[in-house]
């Protein structure tokens, strides 16, 4: 395999030089690193020309004022900035054809590359690429990585996604897995990946906070706990969308911390925004439900009021939370659950929230959750929309998995 790396800065040259002990190997760089240990040419054309694959690892900046050294949080939202890539892009796709694979690296905002760049690459084939990758372990993490991300126009491991697979298989040292899907699905990998251990520093680093400000904790005696959870906080365990948190305790444990940290004067409220986002989540679904009801003159039937199914209790329930909000849009709503005395007979065709799943709910727990059916018989016309995406296709419905927006 003959190789192009464009863009040999921080991730690009260790990356293009770990490449080069397994291949042949060109970088460019509008900046000349005097120390890289591959060849760089002096233009993209010389670079591309007879290379199988182009990886591009060039910059997606932000506004220096976003780079977290000073507060960021009260900034408006940016996007990154694509023009370099645009305009790298753009210069590649005068030098190249059909037979050369075109590997974009650098990070994206989803839905960045379908839009906006891969338009660029209208002569060579295409492929979305991300690196989990750290600075200071960059080389260990090319060879290591968690995983290898691999994004396609529709999602399948089409042969350029076999043909990257197979090129890093000489180079990992670990046999990473593979996860391949649309460009759209790669790009939400990448910067969910990365938030979500955003997300996790915040939470521990709260726990900091309020030993400090509370006494008497040793947050590590706290954190090891959590560590050690690996049944529900550190496993797969809530990583299936769906419904939202509820039940007696979550819902009202995340509103205490809200009291907590405002009584130990934390001076930030990350529970509110967990608990606005559950709301809002509540209320898009409901508003899906409204209208598709609309759209097909139907009313709503919740599937399961209970907060989850083999238990009575309606107590934070999310299930009520997407009624409340299905109510307020004026539409017709009926719950059904054996369990909370709501029985009435659907004897026409409704929009169906398939709100309980015992399969997932109950998962890893000794708790049989295969044997709950349907706590009714559905009749044909009605539009079942499924936040679990479980339900195969029924010949007379319409069968919606909610959160999957992928062309069939
Ligand atoms: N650094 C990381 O650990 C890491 C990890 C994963 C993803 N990424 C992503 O990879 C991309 C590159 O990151 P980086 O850290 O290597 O940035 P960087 O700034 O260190 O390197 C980018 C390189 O591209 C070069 N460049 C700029 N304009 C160019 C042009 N027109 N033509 C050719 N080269 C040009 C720069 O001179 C620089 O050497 C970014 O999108 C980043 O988000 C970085």
């Amino acid at each position: 395999m003959k190789v192009a790396m464009i863009g040999c800065g921080k991730l690009g040259l260790p990356c293009a030089e770990v490449m080069s002990q397994h291949y042949d190997v060109v970088g460019y760089d509008v900046v000349k690193d005097p120390t890289a240990q591959i060849k760089l040419l002096d233009t993209i054309k010389d670079a591309v020309t007879g290379r199988d694959l182009i990886f591009v690892a060039v910059p997606t900046p932000h506004d220096p004022k976003y780079g977290g050294g000073k507060p960021i949080a009260d900034l408006p939202p940016k996007d990154f900035d694509y023009s370099i890539v645009q305009q790298v892009l753009t210069e590649i796709n005068q030098h190249v054809d059909q037979t050369q694979l075109v590997v974009l690296i650098s990070t994206v905002l989803p839905g960045t590359v379908r839009l906006r760049l891969q338009p660029c690459i209208t002569n060579a084939r295409f492929i979305y690429n991300p690196y989990l990758i750290a600075m200071g372990s960059v080389k260990w993490d090319m060879v290591n990585p968690e995983c290898l991300i691999v994004g396609t126009e529709d999602g399948s491991a089409t042969g350029d996604a076999k043909l990257l697979i197979d090129f890093y298989k000489p180079i990992m040292e670990n046999n990473p897995r593979t996860n391949i899907g649309t460009w759209d699905e790669a790009e939400c990998i990448k910067v969910f990946y990365n938030t979500f251990i955003s997300a996790k520093i915040g939470l521990v680093n709260m726990i900091q906070d309020v030993a400090e400000k509370n006494g008497n904790i040793d947050v590590d005696v706290v954190t090891d706990a959590l560590k050690a959870a690996t049944q529900r906080i550190t496993g797969p365990r809530y990583l299936t969308a769906g419904m939202g948190d509820a039940g007696a305790c979550h819902p009202r444990d995340n509103i205490a911390l809200r009291f907590l940290a405002e009584r130990l004067e934390l001076g930030y409220d990350l529970f509110q925004t967990i608990m606005y986002s559950r709301d809002q989540q509540a209320k898009n679904m409901a508003l899906k439900l409204v209208s598709l009801a609309k759209e097909h003159n139907l009313p709503v039937v919740i599937h399961g009021r209970a907060y989850k199914p083999y238990v009575e209790y309606t107590i934070g329930s999310y299930s009520e939370l997407v009624g409340h909000f299905v109510e307020q849009a004026g539409v017709s709503l009926t719950y059904v659950d054996p369990l909370t005395g709501d029985t009435d007979v659907i004897d026409t065709p409704a929009v169906i929230l398939m709100a309980h799943n015992a399969r997932i709910t109950y998962e890893g727990t000794g708790v049989d959750g295969s044997q709950q059916g349907w706590y009714f018989e559905p009749v044909a016309g009605s539009v079942i929309v499924d936040p679990w995406r479980t339900t195969p296709d029924i010949i007379g419905m319409t069968v919606i998995h909610y959160g999957n927006t992928r062309l069939k």
